[in-house]
């Protein structure tokens, strides 16, 4: 990949440009994206119900995310500003220092059914644990195309549920390939609940997918050196141990890992949303997930190496992420982020995914423990009162430097800054 320093200085041509002489776009792509063709109507008439009109979020792209030795474009949809700056900032430094590295633990979808009112329950679990085969084999005749793809239901497991009614549950773990596999799973479920229900006697509440996708589990991690977290030694090992005390903070009060677990998911819905996937779906897992041990947790955890002065940063999610299936193929502007990506396979994009969000939460953590989440809020939003002005793309970076001098800025003196630069000029 060539150099993306000051991309984000650049005008949309200039970005554009720098994007094709890249060439990560097929010629459609580009021309896609160079004409920013959004959803049509009669496609998002035929998504979803009730349609009056299309509803459009900003696209941009952030450089440097190198994950486990391949360099990726990465696009991100979201309407907040200073994500995509923190995610590039990030990006870039963990780039310096290697890049990250994941582990995709396993890739299978889980889905439920629920018996309640089992006469003899024991005799029940009894019957499905001896008729498993049977059970996987009816469920995959009920989806055949996913296991003519190599997938298909592979385990199932019953759990007895004791409280007010006591619930039988039957786990069925499926192979879903490249889906997300919402419609595989219930089809499925849905062929086994009639079998289920004569076999053990009982009632079935429910038969549905789970989005706590705990064998969907994807690792990311990172070590950053400490001489790029600061030039000054002092104030670089001073942040180091300040990022360490803001994940135990994070895993010690539920305040504060709401808000530490938001920043990650400002990266990782922005990455969702652009590639066309659930992004309910993920946000769902994922606070379940950070809830596993009873109380609400921070989900990235950082620890310092003092001998080899590295941050290290860590961050494991269930991540059922798709690249087939749904809206995916539906919407032209996900068509741009997966040639954006390369076309990666569900286990790339799941991998860099979970690593944006632990690039996001770096520069968030970063910034707390550091300047103080303002400073550069501020900045970007001094660039807004520049436009709001009426600042020429030109003009913006110097009318930035001068209101970011100031203590407090609005949009009177940005104007009256703007009119003086302009005199200074003629
Ligand atoms: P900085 O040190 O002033 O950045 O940080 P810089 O000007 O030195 O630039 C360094 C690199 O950052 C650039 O490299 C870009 O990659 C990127 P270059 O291209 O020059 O070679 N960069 C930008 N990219 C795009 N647009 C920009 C831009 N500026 C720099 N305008 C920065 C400035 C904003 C990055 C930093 O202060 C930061 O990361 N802040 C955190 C911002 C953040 O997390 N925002 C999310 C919203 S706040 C929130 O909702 C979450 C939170 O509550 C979560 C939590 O509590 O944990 C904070």
């Amino acid at each position: 990949m060539n150099n993306w320093s000051g991309f984000y200085k650049k005008t949309r041509d200039e970005r554009l440009n720098v994007i094709k002489e890249a060439n990560i776009l097929d010629n459609e792509h580009f021309n896609l994206l160079n004409n920013n063709k959004i959803l049509d109507f009669e496609t998002a008439n035929n998504m979803v119900e009730n349609v009056v009109g299309t509803f459009s979020l900003p696209f941009s792209v952030v450089p440097n995310f190198v994950v486990d030795k391949k360099s990726y474009l990465v696009p991100m949809v979201t309407e907040e500003p200073s994500v995509v700056a923190a995610a590039s900032f990030a990006a870039k430094i963990i780039k310096r220092s290697g890049g990250f590295t994941t582990t995709v633990h396993n890739r299978q979808m889980i889905g439920q059914i629920a018996l309640y009112d089992i006469p003899d329950v024991s005799s029940a679990l009894h019957q499905i644990q001896e008729k498993k085969a049977n059970l996987l084999e009816l469920a995959n005749q009920a989806y055949p195309s996913i296991v003519k793809r190599g997938g298909g239901a592979c385990d199932l497991r019953t759990e007895l549920l004791k409280g007010e009614t006591d619930f039988l549950v039957v786990y069925l773990l499926v192979d879903t390939q490249e889906a997300m596999g919402a419609n595989i799973l219930n089809t499925m479920l849905e062929a086994l609940k009639e079998q289920l229900e004569l076999w053990t006697g009982g009632e079935s509440l429910m038969a549905i997918l789970s989005n706590y996708a705990t064998e969907a589990l994807v690792t990311a991690s990172c070590e950053i050196d400490f001489r790029l977290l600061s030039r000054d030694k002092t104030e670089a090992e001073k942040i180091a141990r300040k990022m360490v005390l803001a994940s135990q903070f994070a895993k010690a009060d539920p305040y504060r890992a709401s808000t530490h677990n938001k920043g990650i998911f400002n990266g990782i819905d922005a990455v969702v949303l652009a590639s066309g996937n659930d992004w309910r779906a993920i946000e769902a897992g994922a606070h379940t997930y950070a809830a596993r041990s009873g109380s609400y947790q921070g989900l990235t955890s950082w620890t310092a190496n003092w001998t080899n002065r590295k941050l290290q940063g860590q961050l494991t999610l269930p991540m059922p992420i798709a690249t087939k299936g749904g809206s995916i193929g539906l919407n032209p502007t996900v068509a741009a982020s997966f040639d954006l990506l390369n076309q990666p396979t569900a286990k790339e994009l799941a991998s860099l995914i979970v690593s944006v969000g632990l690039a996001q939460n770096f520069a968030a953590l970063k910034a707390l423990v550091s300047t103080g989440i303002q400073a550069g809020h501020m900045k970007l939003q001094a660039k807004s009162l520049a436009l709001l002005a009426g600042a020429q793309e030109q003009e913006v970076p110097l009318l930035v430097s001068r209101l970011t001098a100031e203590k407090s800025f609005n949009l009177s003196l940005a104007q009256e800054i703007l009119k003086d630069l302009r005199k200074k000029n003629q």
